[in-house]
């Protein structure tokens, strides 16, 4: 089986590295004839009849599900919901009318998604699972599903599945988007096709994201990502990639959340990493980043082309809007996985996480 892993030290960076790979695969898998992106009509059917959406989820998923709600809500002007598959059940949301319920899981197997589909199943609303893994427990229990096409994902911390859900469900947001009549002029083909491009040129350089790494976590025992809007949903799961695999505690906070209380934890030499890609924030978020290095962090900006200033630490380069999240995120997986690394820990298997959790 390591076999696979080739010349990669871990199954992590070689996941890493498969992402443009992973984006292109996705466009061919769901381009018909004319290369106009589709899916099952009788999901989009079925969507373009419910009155909202509920995206159910845990961990890394659950992260891709923010940025889903955002690209559901932009494209099809359906309002979304997202949900932790382990809340569910206390904090039952209130349900309208013609719910239509997402699953979110690349393994389609975790046991507390899978009680959520099980009771949203005997209310008989209808269900899609997006997932990785075809003829899982959550694909074959939905009414629908929609495959990640992203092959399969080893390493325990997640990145490719990360980045597949967040493409799939751009997809998905498209079609349904455009059947109601919205977004004509987005031309998602082409925007993920630069997505793709835009990941290589990021995994080209990661002597760079090494660099960083070293220089900002080697030693901390805390860390935060901040941002706003879409960036605050990657700061999560940026926090989260952190934490599983080298340990660092990491928050990812909304940027402008932080004076409210966090920021008390801020000392000389905290990292602080903030992401920035987009101009109507950019402001805002560079003010914070201020209000924590003059009470002694060390800050660390990732910012995008159209919105970057020369002194920034980490350029991205530019993509649409909506896609920021698939771009922004790759130098944070990098970043994690370096600070691995560097610390000694085994990368793909850290301590108490398992790949699928099969128990509630
Ligand atoms: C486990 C994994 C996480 C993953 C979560 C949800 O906790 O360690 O990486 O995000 O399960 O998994 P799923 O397969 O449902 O996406």
């Amino acid at each position: 089986n390591d076999l696979e892993k080739g010349t990669y030290p871990y199954y992590m960076l070689k996941e890493i590295d498969e992402q443009p790979a992973v984006m292109r695969k996705i466009l061919q898998h769901y381009q018909g004839e004319q290369q106009q992106l589709e899916i099952d009509s009788a999901i989009t059917e079925t969507m373009l009849a419910s009155d909202r959406i509920y995206i159910v989820a845990c961990g890394t998923s659950y992260h891709a599900g923010w940025v889903g709600k955002q690209l559901l809500e932009s494209l099809t002007h359906i309002p979304t919901e997202v949900h932790l598959s382990s809340e569910f059940g206390y904090n039952t949301p209130l349900l309208t009318e013609n719910p239509f319920f997402i699953f979110l899981t690349q393994s389609g197997e975790t046991a507390d998604s899978r009680q959520v589909l099980v009771k949203v199943n005997e209310l008989n609303h209808p269900t899609l699972t997006i997932t990785n893994v075809a003829g899982s427990t959550l694909s074959r229990e939905a009414q629908f599903t929609l495959l990640l096409h992203a092959g399969p994902e080893i390493a325990v911390a997640s990145t490719k599945a990360y980045t597949a859900q967040i493409a799939v469900l751009a997809v998905l947001a498209d079609v349904v988007g455009k059947a109601k009549g919205l977004a004509q002029n987005f031309d998602l083909v082409h925007e993920l096709a630069l997505v793709a491009t835009g990941m290589e040129t990021i995994i080209d350089e990661k002597e760079r994201l090494e660099q960083l790494a070293t220089e900002y976590l080697s030693v901390s025992r805390n860390a935060f990502y901040i941002g706003r809007g879409m960036d605050y949903y990657v700061a999560m799961e940026a926090a989260l990639k952190l934490k599983e695999i080298s340990y660092v505690q990491t928050e990812g906070f909304a940027a402008g959340e932080l004076k409210h209380g966090t920021i008390a934890l801020i000392e000389e030499g905290t990292p602080v990493m903030a992401i920035i890609t987009e101009e109507s924030i950019a402001g805002h978020t560079r003010g914070n980043v201020q209000e924590v290095k003059s009470r002694g962090a060390h800050s660390m900006i990732i910012a995008m082309e159209d919105v970057a200033e020369e002194e920034d630490q980490f350029i991205l380069p530019q993509v649409h809007s909506l896609l920021t999240p698939l771009i922004s995120v790759i130098p944070t997986q990098l970043l994690s996985y370096y600070t691995s690394l560097h610390r000694g820990n085994d990368v793909d298997k850290p301590r108490n996480l398992a790949k699928s959790v099969t128990v509630e």
